[in-house]
């Protein structure tokens, strides 16, 4: 099965600065802000929703079509989604421009002082379905450059590609009109639970107009409640406990990836479900969002220990 992955694909520079920002903010000279602060550690991480769902669905096996825009400075990046099993030749370089970059700076109190650069991602406008060699069977659409967040829902409803519609971020960047013309006629809606309660309030629509509106299911991700599938009947899907949590970043992007590998052996939503789950655990217990290894076996033995054999555990032995 093909699964075309779109969506941000990003480099996050992550600062750590060893003191009070508040400290260094003084109220009577607010009229020109001008601060500096010496950090002591810097991390590069590779980032981004599209291609953190892309590197866990690779390695659960898949080899998925990772469609978006990035820059010059994405050479190594792509080398390590390659060597993973991200198929990234629908990963189109803009010559003369960075890969989206996300700078953040934490001070001890984890108050926190960000810029996202989209850089290459504002030209992701100008890919198109319609021009893919092999449409796909399913697509996710992660949030991406506010402009395709129409786009792309259209054009996988007029191929006729099963898609995820996954808005997060945007809900606050997208009009009333623009949410409604997405989610219309996706076969998935996900969202976490804030998300959820912000989108119902912009589109103006209840929980069950919302499960109306899209095909297969809708789907709230709860943290560490688990998650909320509601397909033909309401399904509560349980977290898996992490054995240390290290860095949340890419929870919600790797519970997608086995939400996707599950869609992709065709299992039932209980466990496409719990493969969501396992995956974002795994998530947790690293730092960054592409941290985690394991193959496709070492994972089925750990959610067999969690859930006990399966549809999942059964099909992924046989296939
Ligand atoms: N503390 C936790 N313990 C176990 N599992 C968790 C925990 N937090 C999140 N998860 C798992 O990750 C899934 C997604 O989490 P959550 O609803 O927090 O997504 P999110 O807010 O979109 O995350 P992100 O920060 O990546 O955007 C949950 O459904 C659950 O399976
Ligand atoms: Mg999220």
């Amino acid at each position: 099965m093909r699964i075309v992955v779109t969506g941000s694909i990003a480099y996050d520079y992550l600062m750590s600065f060893p003191g009070d920002f508040l400290e260094h903010v003084k109220p009577d000279k607010l009229q020109k802000l001008s601060l500096s602060f010496l950090v002591d550690e810097m991390q590069k991480q590779r980032g981004g929703c599209a291609a953190n769902i892309a590197f866990t669905l690779a390695l659960l096996g898949e080899r998925p079509l990772l469609m978006g825009t990035v820059g010059e400075d994405f050479v190594a990046y792509r080398s390590w989604l390659e060597e993973h099993g991200v198929d990234t030749s629908a990963t189109v370089k803009i010559p003369g421009l960075f890969t989206a970059s996300f700078f953040a700076t934490t001070d001890q109190h984890q108050s926190q002082i960000a810029s996202f650069y989209t850089g290459a991602m504002s030209h992701a406008r100008d890919l198109s379905f319609h021009e893919l060699a092999s449409p796909g069977d399913w697509a996710i659409i992660s949030p991406n450059d506010p402009a395709v967040m129409v786009k792309y829902p259209r054009e996988c409803r007029e191929l006729g590609i099963a898609y995820i519609y996954d808005p997060s971020q945007q809900i606050v960047r997208s009009t009333p009109e623009e949410l409604r013309q997405g989610l219309t006629g996706a076969d998935i809606l996900i969202l976490n639970d804030y998300e959820f309660e912000l989108l119902k309030e912009r589109v103006a629509m209840t929980a069950e107009e919302l499960r109306v509106a899209v095909k297969r299911a809708l789907i709230v991700t709860q943290g560490a409640a688990g998650a909320l599938i509601w397909a033909d009947e309401k399904i509560q899907i349980p977290a898996v406990t992490p054995e240390q949590i290290l860095d949340p970043t890419g929870v919600g992007d790797a519970f997608r990836a086995g939400l996707l590998k599950g869609l992709a052996l065709g299992v039932d939503w209980t466990a496409a479900g719990r493969i969501g789950s396992l995956a974002a655990t795994y998530v947790l217990e690293t730092q960054g969002p592409q941290a985690h290894a394991y193959t496709l076996s070492e994972f089925v033995t750990r959610y067999v220990s969690v859930f006990g054999p399966d549809e999942f555990s059964e099909a992924a032995i046989s296939g």
